[in-house]
């Protein structure tokens, strides 16, 4: 069986392809393949099999500011670094310049690259609190917070933002203008809008009007399911950097397939069935790692299906994962079906 390849935070590339280096501030991230941040995907276990897959950059899952203050030990434990990483944003959600500044001494202490604010989330809970999407809808607010964190630290602020609330109200221009004005290094743009959450496409075009219009790095989000769609978003809008998110799910090999997609123009193959079970099985222990067994085999059942995705008997395979309840039953699938 062909060994899996590591990377190793050293890792040197060229850069004379899409596949390049992006400056923060005075930071600098060696690619420009970046892990998304997805609620109850990005968590510590993951982001450490996509960066032994070739991601650059991860972000973590959004974390709220005022968990972060009360030192809410759920909310402090996500922000932690993966072995490994070589760089990481701390997602946060807030609605108030104040809880910003107050969250920060507690953010400072995992070591993040970048302090990301969300502006995207569309969901209610988040916007009731003047956080996520809802920030769209004052553009000022954006200036405000992020202008709260940089005057506080010297590490670079982002933000990641939707199209617009709706589609009679596309301002993601304006609300990255608000954000620059405020201090912000990098810019990630998933060109939705908030009413159409996950669904339908997103639109490239408004990441190339963003990439036109801004002099700071400007990172692409949605509808990267293949090697393919990051190259054509790379060069159809110019965007500094990619960010997989659903695609990365069950498939972290995306990275190393994109890397060598950009660098060689190596067209991807698909991962050996073993080589995926050997992933899944490592992101299941890196799991009960971090969250103890029992957590972890309750947490992993939705990755573990998304690594059949595409096998033949993907359905009776999952059926199994699912009737798991302990490590000695999932040990149990992965040996039968590696002998298999
Ligand atoms: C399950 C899930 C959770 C997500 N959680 C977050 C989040 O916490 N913060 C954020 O900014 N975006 C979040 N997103 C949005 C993704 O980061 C990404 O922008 C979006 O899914 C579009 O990319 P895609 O079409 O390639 O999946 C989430 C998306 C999904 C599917």
């Amino acid at each position: 069986m062909e060994e899996i390849r590591i990377y190793k935070k050293n890792d040197s590339d060229s850069s004379d392809t899409l596949y390049k280096k992006i400056k923060i501030k005075d930071t600098e991230i060696d690619g420009n393949l970046f892990l998304a941040p997805t609620a109850g995907y990005s968590d510590k276990p993951f982001r450490q099999i996509c960066s032994d897959l070739g991601s650059s950059f991860n972000y973590t899952e959004m974390v709220s500011c005022e968990a972060i203050i009360r030192d809410n030990e759920k909310t402090l434990k996500i922000m932690e670094a993966a072995e490994n990483e070589k760089m990481r944003a701390i997602q946060i959600f807030t609605g108030s310049p104040e809880s910003a500044v107050k969250s920060i001494k507690n953010i400072l202490k995992f070591k993040p690259s970048l302090i990301d604010l969300n502006c995207g989330c569309p969901v209610p809970k988040i916007l009731k609190s003047g956080a996520g999407s809802d920030l769209m809808k004052t553009p000022d607010k954006i200036r405000e917070i992020v202008k709260a964190i940089t005057e506080n630290t010297d590490i670079p602020v982002s933000i990641k933002v939707r199209s617009g609330f709706t589609s009679d109200s596309i301002n993601f221009l304006e609300c990255a203008q608000m954000a620059i004005e405020g201090g912000a290094s990098l810019i990630a743009l998933h060109p939705r809008t908030r009413a159409q959450g996950y669904s339908g496409e997103a639109n490239w075009n408004h990441i190339k009007l963003l990439k036109d219009s801004v002099n700071i790095p400007v990172i692409g989000s949605g509808d990267l399911n293949t090697p393919f769609d990051a190259k054509r978003m790379l060069k159809e809008t110019g965007c500094d950097g990619v960010m997989f998110a659903r695609g990365s799910f069950g498939n972290p090999f995306i990275f190393q397939q994109t890397r060598d997609l950009l660098l060689n123009n190596t067209n991807p193959s698909e991962p050996l069935f073993t080589d995926k079970m050997k992933i899944a099985y490592r992101h299941l222990i890196l799991a009960i790692d971090f969250y103890g067994e029992d957590i972890a085999v309750k947490e992993i059942k939705k990755h573990l299906c998304s690594y059949t995705k595409g096998i033949p008997g993907a359905k009776e395979i999952r059926d199994k994962f699912v009737r798991c309840n302990n490590l000695t039953d999932y040990e149990n699938v992965f040996n039968s079906l590696i002998s298999e």
